[in-house]
């Protein structure tokens, strides 16, 4: 019997290694990793850099606690706020972590309660982010939840402009809902969000933690849109499967956030720093975010052609290499078949196929994961029907 409490519902592929955009399972099989541990290993799995950078930090020191300057740390803090435009890093253990380090700080702040958050969002498990999230399924049988979080409708200004009062401490928002089904803001809403925050004293709080490190072509996915908010929280792909989270933060956020306002034993851990800083060189390069966007511009393009036209398939959206394709009927049966066909993707909600290839993907693995796709769900739906 397994000792683990069951909180997974666990696929039958046992992984043996991982290299790149493939998982060799302990059968011998291979298969196309098409959700690269959720978002995380977006430079792919085992990526010679970072492995590099992590046996470096090996040896020399695993752990001395935050009560040590740390130069690892500084330097991967020096190259978030670079890439993001803010100033300050407070670096957790995960993106949950980074989202309660994020909420902490916007209340103490402002001195205000409020946080408004949308339906479908996905904020984490702890009980901040449990309340945060805008979905139900993922609070039943939790009792009541912190009552500083009121959800509304997503890309609707006018619930916002009603919603919002002096005690609102911030707004927090993904750019792309991930788990809730792989829903975009719009520009419009977005831009006059910031607008509505600033004015009103409002901190806007971007949760970047599956949007960023470069899963949409830009460092973080609210440089698609002309906004400047005052935290955005990462964790998933910064450390590549180490793991390390993070809250950044403008510079007047700094005062409220001293000594004794907040800590974590094992936050900024120096092999995951590492790790991060490692992956930054890599992709907050240009260069490689401009193949990161054709990629994308590819991936699109070969869903709308060969599944676009497909009965079963309702509606394909997203943003660069995060893809959701929503179909008429459940998902999971068809994810279920992808899997016999090679092919690992995720869910996201019952309908929603949901594609986190590593950035690193090949145009080849991109063009033979969606004619796996294609074929599926083309057999899956007669079979049904
Ligand atoms: C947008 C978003 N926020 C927060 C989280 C929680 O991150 P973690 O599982 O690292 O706590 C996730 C995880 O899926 C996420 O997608």
């Amino acid at each position: 019997m397994s000792h683990l409490f069951p909180t997974y519902q666990r696929w039958e592929i046992e992984p043996e290694k991982a290299s790149g955009t493939v998982i060799y399972a302990k059968d011998g099989r291979e298969y196309l990793d098409f959700t690269s541990g959720i978002g995380v290993c977006n430079l792919g799995h085992r990526p010679e850099a970072v492995e590099q950078a992590v046996k470096e930090q090996l040896e020399l020191f695993w752990h001395v606690s935050n009560l040590f300057p740390q130069s690892i740390q500084e330097e991967a803090a020096t190259k978030l706020a670079a890439a993001s435009g803010l100033d300050y890093v407070f670096f957790a253990n995960s993106g949950a972590e980074a989202n309660e380090a994020a909420i902490k700080m916007a209340r103490k702040a402002t001195g205000r309660t409020k946080i408004i958050t949308f339906l479908q969002s996905f904020h984490g498990r702890t009980f901040a982010g449990m309340a945060a999230t805008g979905q139900e399924k993922i609070k039943q049988g939790f009792g009541s939840m912190l009552e500083t979080f009121i959800h509304l409708p997503f890309n609707d200004l006018e619930a916002l402009s009603k919603e919002i009062d002096s005690d609102t401490a911030a707004v927090m928002i993904e750019m792309v809902q991930g788990e809730g089904g792989i829903h975009v803001v719009t520009a419009d809403f977005i831009k006059e969000a910031s607008r509505i925050c600033t004015e009103n004293g409002v901190l806007l709080i971007v949760d970047e933690i599956q949007t960023g490190i470069g899963r949409t072509g830009k460092p973080f996915a609210f440089q698609h849109f002309d906004i400047s908010p005052d935290i955005i929280t990462v964790a998933k792909g910064l450390g590549n499967g180490l793991p390390i989270g993070a809250a950044i933060g403008k510079m007047e956020l700094a005062e409220h956030f001293g000594p004794g306002s907040h800590g974590s034993t094992f936050g900024g851990n120096p092999i995951s720093t590492a790790a991060a800083s490692a992956v930054m060189d890599i992709i907050f390069d240009e260069k490689y975010l401009t193949e990161v966007t054709a990629k994308g511009e590819l991936l699109f393009q070969l869903l709308d052609k060969e599944l676009g036209s497909l009965g079963a398939v309702k509606e394909i959206r997203g943003l660069g290499l995060m893809a959701g394709i929503e179909l008429t009927v459940a998902a999971p049966p068809i994810l279920a078949q992808l899997r016999k066909s090679g092919l690992i993707a995720l869910p996201a909600g019952e309908k929603v196929i949901r594609l986190l290839p590593p950035l690193s993907v090949s145009a080849e693995e991109l063009e033979k994961a969606v004619l796996i796709m294609k074929d599926n769900i083309v057999k899956t739906t007669v079979t049904a029907s």
